[in-house]
């Protein structure tokens, strides 16, 4: 990739303003583990997430809400030890910010210290997530914004629908987009929002947008790994493209393998010691 940071450089929210400048495509996605974590390090991925979508990609829960700030940390750290060039951001879990200033600062000075990320992403853009941003920037934390369809409000949105539609909707959106701005977050990501409000909050903010499910008008597209390499195969949204099948491919090598050992054909000699 053109941006490269130089040799042995992580890259820094410096060089992803510095990328919107320059209309340079922002690549990110979501790691949970380190085998992932390196693969998507070694491709040359600009930033790698740690999602609290761990909780439904990983864990199989039905939603975000129960991840806890230990199962964020513990999975960071695998996330950590893989990545070694993009920018590493940390999502802070429901609850882990939405109390107080103080204990946003708390959560996210130990998710940075005990893992070893560079920012964390919170959601958010009303009056109270814009002065938990505000608090962690002046603390020395990088945040990443998320407006949009936040998956932690996903009983007050009443599900997984698109956001913005309606203007009185977009009009809140983009009033949202200018306060976390102004609060000093170093991006936003806008999930599942219609193309072109998506197109005109990146227009209207100076820092990075970054879509999932927000057209092509924005300043990078983040997804989430396994969706992106067909391991998910139950979910299948308008906006997810996928790459590559590797559910199909880690079913044909499993089932080959069970077929290998019922027959006695593995091990063989090749794979046995003397
Ligand atoms: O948790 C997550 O993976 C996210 C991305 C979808 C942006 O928030």
């Amino acid at each position: 990739m053109s941006t490269q940071p130089g040799e042995g450089r992580r890259t820094t929210v410096r060089d992803l303003l510095d990328m919107k400048q320059r209309r340079e495509p922002i690549v990110a996605l979501t790691a949970y583990d380190f085998l992932f974590a390196r693969i998507v390090d070694e491709a040359g991925v600009d930033l790698v997430l740690v999602g609290d979508s761990v909780g439904q990609v990983f864990s199989g829960y039905e939603s975000t809400l129960p991840v806890t700030i230990e199962d964020m940390i513990y999975h960071a750290r695998a996330v950590r030890r893989g990545v070694k060039r993009a920018l590493l951001v940390v999502d802070m879990p429901f609850m882990s910010f939405q109390v107080s200033p103080q204990e946003t600062l708390r959560n996210a000075g130990r998710m940075l210290k005990e893992t070893g990320a560079e920012a964390v992403k919170l959601e958010g853009g009303d009056e109270a997530a814009a002065d938990h941003v505000r608090t962690l920037v002046r603390a020395g934390i990088p945040v990443l914004g998320h407006i949009g369809l936040t998956p932690q409000s996903v009983h007050v949105l009443g599900g997984y629908r698109v956001q913005g539609r309606e203007s009185i909707e977009a009009e809140r959106l983009s009033e949202e987009a200018g306060r976390l701005e102004e609060a000093g977050a170093f991006g936003l990501v806008l999930e599942v929002v219609p193309a072109t409000l998506a197109s005109s909050i990146t227009s209207m903010v100076t820092i990075p947008t970054i879509g999932i499910g927000a057209g092509a008008g924005v300043d990078g597209q983040v997804l989430v790994l396994p969706d992106l390499l067909g391991l998910n195969d139950a979910f299948k949204p308008k906006f997810l493209r996928r790459f590559a099948e590797l559910g199909d491919a880690a079913r044909a090598g499993v089932r080959e393998y069970a077929l290998a050992v019922r027959a006695r054909s593995y091990p063989d000699e090749e794979h046995s010691f003397e």
